[in-house]
Formats: structure tokens, sequence, C-alpha cells
């Protein structure tokens, strides 16, 4: 077992960068109390003939660039679906799973992919809002026959973009959905008329999702991210909670799309003010959060961190709305913060000593 674990955190910055992003700057400051040695690289820079990278590292608190042995683990910190699908990056991990070096976060989540994962688990599904992966007309109109409303989400979006909510109303059929910060919204008599209307809203390989009547904070609709984490020892811990509250009108409560971050329990307490009432939402909160890691571990190696976004309805059922292999830190007060960061940094080191859970 490797005592002194080199990590390497992967992410793009141009060639002549003097510096990293300082998102991934301020991982390097964190690692400083722990053992081993984290730098961070970009797919551009290794040297598969000499088995270095040239990377970013830290030396005394000054940020330098030199050329280091390649990581016992490599902590997946890739931005977006585009990069992750370059042939270079591809060829990366391929190369990196074929010399034994472990990937901590292997990739962005597609919905339809979570939705088949986590519907086959009996203990899971009663969670699950009803969904259907085959995106058509006629799929969406059995949906709307059977639920007041519907969400169209892309199969691998993110940030709310390309989510439409359609409803049946007494006048037709209404669409919603968030655009640069405005609600568009419209009713129009006809199902395949609508649907041209939104075809280019509507992001690639759609699913068509029953729509939770979610339950309001101060007026707008709400969910909860839970976060979910894998600490130094390969075991999942719940390190952060938080809610989302939409703008007002919207339908989704992204923050990138309007959103705002309101604290855990405020949100619970002033939905269900009763006691009781909010003792079982949590219960089933920690149900459904104890369940999906170790669904997803039976599909996936070396997750290591989940952001699990559940939706409260107006009679306390709680629902799976999403989960996020990848989810920004940039909301969470500094002390979470440095402890997440801490945390998956552990789990790193854990993969680099050779365990794996
Ligand atoms: N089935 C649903 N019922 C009610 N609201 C939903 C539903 N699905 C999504 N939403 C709302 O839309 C937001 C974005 O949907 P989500 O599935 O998380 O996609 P994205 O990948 O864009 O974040 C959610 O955070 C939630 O506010
Ligand atoms: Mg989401």
């Amino acid at each position: 077992m490797n005592k002194s674990p080199i990590i390497g955190i992967c992410t793009f910055y141009s060639k002549n960068s003097s510096s990293p992003d300082a998102r991934y700057v301020s991982f390097l400051r964190h690692s400083a109390r722990l053992p081993g040695q984290v730098y961070i690289f970009s797919p551009r820079d290794i040297d598969w003939a000499a088995k270095t990278i040239k990377g970013f590292v830290l030396v005394n608190r000054h940020l330098i660039k030199k050329s280091m042995p390649f990581p016992q683990a490599v902590y997946n910190k890739l931005e977006n679906r585009h990069q992750e699908a370059m042939p270079l990056v591809r060829q990366m991990w391929k190369k990196f799973n074929s010399i034994g070096i472990k990937i901590f976060n292997p990739k962005f989540f597609n919905k339809i992919e979570i939705h088949r994962v986590l519907s086959a688990n009996n203990a899971l599904s009663p969670y699950i809002p009803e969904t259907m992966v085959d995106f058509s007309l006629a799929s969406l109109d059995r949906m709307l026959h059977k639920h007041s409303g519907v969400f169209i989400k892309p199969g691998s979006g993110s940030l709310g973009q390309g989510v439409v909510k359609i409803c049946q109303t007494p006048k037709g059929y209404r669409y919603q959905y968030r655009l640069s910060n405005k609600n568009v919204t419209a009713t129009i008599n006809k199902l395949s008329a609508l649907l041209r209307r939104i075809d280019g809203r509507i992001g690639k390989r759609p699913i068509i999702q029953q729509a939770i009547d979610l339950a309001t904070y101060q007026g707008r609709v709400f969910d909860l991210r839970i976060l979910m984490q894998k600490n130094g020892q390969g075991r999942w811990v719940r390190t952060y909670s938080f809610g989302k509250a939409a703008a007002p009108g919207s339908i989704a409560s992204n923050v990138a799309a309007g959103g705002r971050v309101v604290h855990y329990h405020t949100i619970l307490s002033a939905t269900f003010p009763d006691v009781e009432k909010r003792k079982r939402v949590e219960e089933q909160i920690t149900r459904i959060c104890s369940l999906i890691p170790s669904a997803l571990d039976k599909h996936f190696s070396n997750l290591g961190e989940l952001g699990i976004d559940l939706g409260i309805d107006t009679a306390g059922r709680v629902w799976l709305i999403e989960v996020n292999s990848k989810y920004s830190r940039h909301v969470f007060p500094r002390q979470v913060r440095v402890n997440s960061i801490v945390n998956s940094l552990s789990y790193a080191q854990f993969l680099a000593k050779g365990q794996s859970q």
C-alpha cells in the first residue's frame, strides 16, 4: 500500500495559462493538511512516453508548474459534456484505466441512464415520478392523460436549460419555460402545435416526467439539494443540505435559472410547521439518500460525490427530481466548502492507496 498517495485534479486551462481556475487552486491549498501530493493538470499536458505530467503544484504556498509523476488517482473536474466527449479526453481515461489509475467521478450523468438504474430498484421506485424515456407526441399525450402536468427535460441537460412544463387547462395545453431570466408561458389548443412551438426549446433526447405538485416557500416552488460524499474510508456520508427556491413564477429552482439558496431547516420549518409532518418528510429524505448512493455504486465505479435533488409535494411526499454527479460548491458557506473539498480529496487518497468502494 502506498503511504504517500499522489492525486491529480484533471481540468482544462489554456496552454499558456499561468494558473488554473482559482477554484482548483483552493483545492491545492486545502490539500496541504492531508498527507501525499496533489497537483492540477490539463489533459493536454500528459507525456505518455515519459509517464509524466506537467502540472501545477503549490510549493511554499506558491503555484508552480512542474513535471510530475503519474498520479495513482485522478479527480475528474472536467466542466461540461463537451470536454468529456473530446477524443483526447476519452483516450486519456482509457489509458489511465489500462495502467490502473483510478478515476474518481467517472462522468456527467445522463437522466435516461440514471432513471433506468434507479427505477429498477424496488425500494426506490415509489419515490421516482413516472417517467417516459421514449419521447413522442403519443407518449406525451399518454402522460397528459394520466397526470395534470408533465415536465420535458433533456436527457443530458443541466442548469434548468431546455426544461419545459406542460399542463392541461380548460383553455388548452399550457407550456412554461424559463428564458434569459424571464418566464415564458402560452396556451395552445393542439398538442402537436404545441410541440412544434417548443421544438427549439427542448434539448437532446428529452424525457417526459410526471410534474410533481411541489410545495412552495414564499410562493416559490423549491427543491432540496442533498450532498452525499464518500469520505477517506470510502463510506458515503451526507455532508450538506440546502433548499433552492425558484424565481417567482419559474418552474425550475436551479440557481443558474434565477433560483436562490435557502437554509435547509428554514425552508422545511416554514413549509411544514407541524413537527410530526416535518419528521415524516425528513425520514423519507434520509431513506432516499441512503438508498441512492448504493444503488448507483452497483452501476458506476468510483463514484465519490452526488448532488441529490428532491422535491416535496404539497402533501409532504418526497420525490426524486434528479441526481447530479457534478455540482457547484460556490453556493456553500465557506466552512462547508472547505470540508467538502477535504472530503473529496480524502476519498481520492483512499482510491490512490489502492482501496476501492
Ligand atoms: N417532475 C418534476 N416536477 C416538478 N418540478 C420539476 C420536475 N422535474 C424538474 N423540475 C424542476 O425543474 C428543475 C430542473 O430540472 P432537473 O431535472 O433538475 O434538470 P437540470 O438538469 O436542468 O437541473 C428542478 O430543479 C425542479 O425545480
Ligand atoms: Mg437539476
